[in-house]
């Protein structure tokens, strides 16, 4: 990553909370059901693990985070798609899945869908006119949270983005 001016200026102000994974994905999910449904578009939730997850952050940040991945798997999936979100624990790390069924991105890309004002030139992308600023955004969010983002693609069938979160330690 190369600058991140904003973000590093909101990390420099605002304080770090204890945040609870569960109410983001939750809110998240409530948030965009009627994105989804506008869309044709099936979102679930699949939460795994039943104890909270906590991780030290920023709520806004880290919803903020969310809200772009899952906006994308709607906006990128054509009618009568899916679009999993699913929140789990492997060790000292939480896992959020953004899984969804559609239009897939081709290997050639997927490094450059992380630079800033970089978009697929496909229909489905030119009807959306988005600014290319989604992944980027939540790149540099997942980064200021010692956590990453990892894709796994193939064109026509689908997408899994993986966000892996530090958890706060007991
Ligand atoms: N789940 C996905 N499936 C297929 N293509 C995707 C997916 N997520 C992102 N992309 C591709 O990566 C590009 C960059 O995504 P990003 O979220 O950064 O920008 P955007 O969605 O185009 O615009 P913005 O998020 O700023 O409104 C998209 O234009 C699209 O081509
Ligand atoms: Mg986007």
């Amino acid at each position: 990553m190369e600058r991140r001016g904003w973000l590093s200026r909101q990390n420099q102000y605002s304080h770090s909370d204890r945040v609870s994974l569960h109410d983001i994905v939750s809110d998240v999910a409530e948030e965009l059901a009627p994105l989804a449904m506008a869309a044709g578009v099936k979102l679930i939730t699949d939460i795994r693990v039943q104890q909270s997850l906590e991780v030290m952050g920023n709520e806004q940040q880290l919803y903020r985070l969310l809200t772009n991945l899952v906006t994308n798997g709607i906006q990128y999936t054509a009618a009568d798609g899916k679009v999993n979100l699913t929140l789990d624990r492997y060790q000292q790390e939480a896992l959020i899945a953004i899984q969804d069924t559609g239009i897939g991105i081709a290997p050639m890309q997927q490094t450059r869908i992380f630079d800033r004002f970089y978009r697929v030139n496909s229909d489905r992308s030119r009807i959306t006119g988005g600014f290319g600023l989604g992944l980027p955004i939540a790149a540099a969010i997942a980064q200021a949270h010692q956590g990453s983002i990892h894709l796994q693609s193939q064109p026509g069938k689908g997408t899994t983005f993986t966000i892996r979160l530090p958890l706060k330690r007991r």
